[in-house]
């Protein structure tokens, strides 16, 4: 039996049944459409901020300017301990968050943490000790080790 028949046939009641059916479907694949353009824009804002966030704030790469090298002089009977950002961030691809924000080790202040740094805590893992354990870079408590940090004057 053909459509048209078959619509003929319905009662009016029913014909208006199916009408509200396909109207109703008819919204709801709107509606669909919608939030779907709606999280499309949603993703598509946040992503440009993010862009332009990391655009604006570039310490969170390697790309800017690192800070000039310098010594911690606190250190007898042994040689001073130059620092440098240089090696750490430039060539060993450390970020500035690692040792400035999480965990924040140092204060961006050079020398700011050296009367609170002796070898005894740098050798229970705190500031430099944090990464000079054996583990993630040579330890401050490996005696050959002593001389790569303490060069002579
Ligand atoms: C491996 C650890 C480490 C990383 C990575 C690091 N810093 Fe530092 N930063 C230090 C230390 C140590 C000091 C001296 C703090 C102290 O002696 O208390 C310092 C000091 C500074 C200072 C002060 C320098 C001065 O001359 O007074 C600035 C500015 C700074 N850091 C910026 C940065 C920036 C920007 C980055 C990323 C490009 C960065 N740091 C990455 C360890 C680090
Ligand atoms: C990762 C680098 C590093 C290594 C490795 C290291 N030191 Fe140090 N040392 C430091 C720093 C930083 C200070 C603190 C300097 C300051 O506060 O001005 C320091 C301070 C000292 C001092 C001064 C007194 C004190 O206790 O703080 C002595 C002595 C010393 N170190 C001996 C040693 C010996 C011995 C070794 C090897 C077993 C060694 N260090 C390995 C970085 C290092
Ligand atoms: C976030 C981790 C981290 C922190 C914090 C850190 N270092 Fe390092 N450092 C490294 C890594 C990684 C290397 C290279 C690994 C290796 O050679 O074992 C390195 C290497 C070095 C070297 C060898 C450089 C060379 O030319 O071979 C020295 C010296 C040094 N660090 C000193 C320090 C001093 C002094 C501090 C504290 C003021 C410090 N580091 C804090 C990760 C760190």
């Amino acid at each position: 039996m053909k459509t048209g028949e078959a619509w003929k046939k319905l009662a009016f009641k029913e014909r208006l049944f199916v009408k509200w059916m396909m109207e109703r479907a008819e919204r709801k694949e709107k509606a669909s459409m919608n939030s779907r353009q709606r999280s499309f824009a949603v993703a598509t804002m946040v992503f440009a901020s993010i862009v332009l966030w990391l655009g604006t704030h570039p310490a969170l790469g390697a790309e800017i300017p690192v800070p000039k090298d310098f010594s911690y002089e606190e250190t007898k009977p042994l040689g001073p301990v130059p620092f440098s950002h240089k090696f750490h961030v430039t060539e060993k691809k450390l970020q500035c968050p690692e040792c400035h924000v999480k965990p924040k080790l140092f204060e961006m202040k050079k020398l700011a943490a050296s009367p609170q740094m002796k070898m005894a805590n740098l050798n229970e893992g705190e500031f430099c000790g944090t990464c000079h354990n054996g583990t993630k870079a040579f330890a401050t408590k490996d005696a050959k080790a002593c001389a790569r940090c303490h060069v002579k004057k």
